[in-house]
């Protein structure tokens, strides 16, 4: 350990492939810890599929304690057909919403970057891909995934409801996240993304994000409707640098992006509230398909842990040093599955070791 206490991280690999990707993260997070003497321990905790086998929960009371003491939360993805019968309070994905919820991470930040060695990796032509750098920010604590659900009657007369609630105080607060990080980023532009020609929690959003972009000097803020936002994602990614959304517009759109930059294992994410411990993951899930073939992509979790490192404990140079290593690696040529295409491929643990070979 060097200088300063432990800094105690909160790894909860989950299910699927989250539990093969997170081994390769906190791998690569020892190394940097080592190189630059961070004091991280790591201490495991049980979160979703796997708690519920193990305590019948899909979030024991023991992991959110965890949590609590902790600077920062490391999680792989939660779900799998196992659960998919459970209902809805007692399923795997409602720990992410348990975690969301209770520390108030309400801006989930979601970067796509095409990089230069994956520019073949994108499905899009090249001179479309090139230069792609956009930052999706979605409001996570809000909106379709916490509004009242119901159903009512039987039979063909079952009828079910979904709920889309926001506050003006919501929007603000995730609008202002959005404008603040365009700010240190270079083209300080923010796309606010909405359907304000039909919902009215949209027009709301597109009122209160109007006067969050005009009290932000130096942020350009303009709109969108979401679904041009998705055309556009592919037709011309490039114009995008921030996009704040809703909850449920980002998680979409933000598949589309990682689509666009050539893998979900490709993205990471950071969700952030006022604030620690922030959660970090990638955006992807479980992955039943591949799970337990040792063939995922490590590097969106590898990059979490380079996020992790950024916005949860603000030591921008071994975030960077991560992102470096993976950089070099992929131009390299080192590829997993999910980018190969028809050439060799890397499994999980020989990817990370690719990465590790270079950080310096
Ligand atoms: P998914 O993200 O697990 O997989 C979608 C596709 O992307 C699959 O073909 C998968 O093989 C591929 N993929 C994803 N990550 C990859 C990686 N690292 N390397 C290579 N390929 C990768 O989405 P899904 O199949 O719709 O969901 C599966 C389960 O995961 C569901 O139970 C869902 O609820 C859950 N899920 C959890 C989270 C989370 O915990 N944050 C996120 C998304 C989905
Ligand atoms: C994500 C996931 C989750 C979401 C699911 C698993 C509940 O898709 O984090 O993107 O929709 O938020
Ligand atoms: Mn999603």
């Amino acid at each position: 350990m060097g200088a300063g206490r432990a800094r105690r991280i909160a790894v909860m690999p989950g299910d699927g492939i989250g539990r093969e990707v997170i081994a390769e993260a906190v791998r690569v997070l020892s190394a940097v810890d080592r190189r630059y003497e961070l004091g991280l321990e790591f201490e495991e905790g049980l979160v979703g599929g796997a708690a519920i086998d193990a305590t019948g929960h899909p979030i024991p009371e023991q992991t959110l304690a965890l949590c609590r003491r902790s600077e920062a939360i490391l999680l792989g993805a939660c779900g799998g057909p196992k659960w998919d019968a459970l209902p809805r309070e007692r399923r795997p994905e409602q720990a992410l919403f348990t975690l969301r919820k209770t520390f108030g991470l309400y801006a989930n930040l979601r970067p796509a970057t095409v990089s230069s060695p994956l520019l073949t990796a994108s499905p899009l032509r090249r001179e479309v891909a090139e230069g792609t750098d956009l930052l999706i920010v979605r409001e996570l604590t809000g909106g379709l995934y916490f509004g009242a659900q119901s159903r009512t009657g039987r039979g063909q007369e079952t009828a079910a409801v979904d709920t889309l609630p926001y506050s003006a105080a919501e929007i603000r607060r995730v609008v202002r996240k959005a404008c603040e990080i365009a700010r240190g980023r270079p083209r300080h532009k923010v796309t606010s993304v909405d359907k304000a020609n039909v919902l009215e929690t949209s027009r709301l959003w597109r009122e209160v994000a109007t006067e969050v972009g005009r009290e932000t000097p130096g942020v350009t803020l303009d709109h969108m409707l979401v679904d041009n936002c998705a055309l556009q994602l592919v037709t011309n990614p490039r114009q995008f640098d921030v996009i704040v959304t809703d909850n449920m517009f980002g998680d979409i759109l933000s598949d589309e992006a990682a689509g666009v930059i050539g893998s979900l294992g490709l993205m990471p994410s950071a969700s952030l509230g006022e604030q620690p411990p922030g959660l970090f993951e990638p955006v992807h899930g479980t992955a039943p398909d591949i799970a337990g073939k040792g063939i995922a992509n490590p590097l969106a979790a590898i990059l979490t842990g380079a996020l992790l490192l950024r916005y949860g404990l603000d030591h921008e140079p071994a975030a960077a040093a991560i992102e470096a290593a993976v950089h070099r690696a992929l131009q390299d040529g080192c590829r997993t599955a999910d980018l190969a295409g028809k050439g060799p491929a890397l499994g999980t643990a020989a990817m990370a070791d690719a990465v590790l070979a270079r950080l310096h």
